[in-house]
């Protein structure tokens, strides 16, 4: 553990994130990591989680990763990973709900554009939904229940800051764009999986909190990543503080709500957002 106060020491714990490979996702492994955690990097192929394996080792060369591939959508992929986790005798003391999809919002001239509420796709709808809300559930059930039995757990939904406001849908217009049902916007999927993963929090938070098991969500607000300019200038505009975050900005929000620092905090959503959502 890299200079944490002891209450945030997570040696002899073990960590489990769902969509590891990502970009926020490994932040979250390296931050368990760097508190001492042993982690187990699961996305939906292996080789996205020994990529992701392979970044941490060349800054933590000592770190204790294992990489599985999870389907969060499958509660067969789930209870398959659980299983083999179990023969190796590896049980799973803190849980991290990070797996979505977030498709680029991009435009076709010329057509209703399908990310319009009244276009959505159901077939969509429920894919997204598959992945960032059920999928969430269902490895809460598998482990979360686990740590229910075995008395002791933590649990982290990572939400965003429009699990708590609307998307603008302004920051999404494309100028060259004149008729309105044309342009792109927020799906609509998005505002859903994260109010509910923050409805998820509250749940089973209530749920097991006589069970020893603590539940949490962070929701961030948008991470710079190279995104178009004329976005980031729209977007920067709606933020207080004048900027997106940096991508290790969540690190130490996720130490403290996965550790004792923490010991008396559950239910919470803890907004990071550089004050967006109280402009
Ligand atoms: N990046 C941001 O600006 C931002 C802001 C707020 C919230 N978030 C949230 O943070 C989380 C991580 O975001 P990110 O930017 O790292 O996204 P990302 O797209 O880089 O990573 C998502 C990961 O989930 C994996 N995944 C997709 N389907 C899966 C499935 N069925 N099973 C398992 N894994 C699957 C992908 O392979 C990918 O590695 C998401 O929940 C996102 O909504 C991100």
């Amino acid at each position: 553990m890299t200079g944490l106060p002891s209450r945030y020491d997570l040696t002899g714990r073990t960590a489990l994130v769902t969509g590891a490979g990502g970009l926020l996702g490994r932040q979250h492994v390296a931050a368990l990591v760097d508190a001492g955690a042993r982690v187990v990097l699961t996305d939906i192929g292996l080789k996205q989680a020994d990529a992701a394996i392979n970044t941490i080792r060349e800054s933590n060369p000592s770190s204790e990763l294992i990489a599985a591939a999870l389907d969060v959508t499958s509660l067969d992929s789930v209870h398959a990973v659980a299983d083999d986790l179990a023969s190796r005798g590896v049980t799973i003391d803190i849980l991290v709900n990070n797996a979505a999809i977030d498709p680029k919002v991009t435009s076709t001239p010329g057509v209703m554009h399908s990310s319009r509420f009244e276009a959505f796709p159901v077939p969509q709808w429920q894919t997204e939904i598959a992945v960032g809300l059920t999928g969430a559930m269902l490895c809460s059930q598998v482990f979360g229940g686990a740590m229910a039995r075995r008395g002791r757990g933590v649990i982290l939904n990572i939400a965003s800051d429009l699990g708590v406001i609307a998307p603008d849908q302004r920051l999404y217009r494309q100028p060259n764009i004149t008729r309105d049902e044309e342009q792109p916007v927020k799906p609509v999927t998005y505002s859903v999986i994260k109010h509910g993963l923050i409805g998820l929090t509250k749940y089973l938070a209530t749920y097991w909190a006589d069970q020893g098991v603590r539940v949490n969500a962070i929701s961030p607000g948008g991470v710079f990543n190279n995104q178009d300019p004329a976005f980031v200038e729209r977007l920067t505009r709606l933020i207080p503080m004048g900027r997106m975050a940096r991508v290790d900005e969540y690190c130490a929000a996720v130490q403290f709500l996965c550790s004792d620092a923490s010991s008396y905090m559950t239910g919470q959503n803890m907004v990071m957002d550089g004050g967006r959502s109280v402009w």
